[in-house]
């Protein structure tokens, strides 16, 4: 057992007007939801229906903001080919999580690149109106769940659909089995496949107010990535 992970985090804001260059109230109101989701110590952890409360997962994974870079440029929107991480490359990927918070554009919160992956381009982005919970952020996705979600991609969590049918799997033994995507805020119980889905999964694609647990399957999964010789390191 590795104990408690720290991920050190550096934030990468690149804006081209004066709301996109969030405040620090703002990056830092993230810093606390990445921790409160992935402690299971967020306040609304208590909806979880009975059937899945024994598998909430406090991952003893926690996050430190090491730095925040601020660039101003021109561009109004990034897209998804990692041009905005070419233009400010990410600072020691090996050992900190980088996150740029620009606009992408194409109705895009965010994005986030697996573990293995190149590391120049090692890290997620997210929209600036979609981080923290203060600022600049728009409803629904105003509770800071877009980083926590595209986090659980950059430590190889899949969606709980696992991007297929109901034969799809994400690799997690406890999240059951689903068929597609969930949108806005599903009630429970939620059938597909004949299993309730976890819709309040992180890793669905459900309103921020309605996504608050990570399972103990997916702790698992992203923990081993820190074993010796696994594919992310801590400090
Ligand atoms: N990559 C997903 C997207 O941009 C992120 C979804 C996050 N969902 C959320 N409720 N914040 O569509
Ligand atoms: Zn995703
Ligand atoms: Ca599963």
């Amino acid at each position: 057992n590795l104990g408690s992970i720290n991920i050190p985090v550096y934030v990468h804001v690149v804006y081209s007007n004066a709301q996109e260059n969030i405040s620090d109230t703002q990056i830092n109101s993230q810093m606390t939801v990445l921790n409160k989701d992935f402690g299971a110590s967020n306040n609304d952890i208590n909806q979880v229906p009975n059937e899945f409360a024994n598998v909430v997962a406090d991952t003893e994974i926690t996050f430190s903001l090491a730095g925040v870079f601020r660039h101003a440029n021109s561009r109004t929107s990034w897209g998804t080919n990692d041009l905005v991480k070419s233009t400010y490359p990410p600072v020691t990927p090996e050992t900190h999580l980088n996150i740029w918070v620009c606009n992408i554009g194409g109705g895009i919160l965010g994005y986030a690149q697996f573990p293995g992956g190149p590391s120049a381009t090692d890290g997620v982005v997210v929209g600036p109106n979609y981080f923290g919970t203060t600022g600049y952020v728009s409803s629904p996705f105003d509770e800071g769940r877009t980083t926590t979600h595209e986090v659980g991609h950059y430590l190889n969590l899949r969606h709980i659909w696992g991007d297929g049918r109901c034969n799809r799997d994400d690799f997690v033994a406890d999240t059951p089995t689903s068929d597609a995507p969930n949108y806005g805020c599903p009630s429970y119980p939620t059938v597909n496949c004949r299993s309730n889905d976890m819709t309040m999964n992180y890793m669905d694609y459900v309103n921020d107010a309605c996504m608050y647990m990570f399972s103990e399957g997916q702790k698992e999964r992203m923990r081993t990535l820190f074993v010796a010789g696994g594919a992310r390191e801590a400090m």
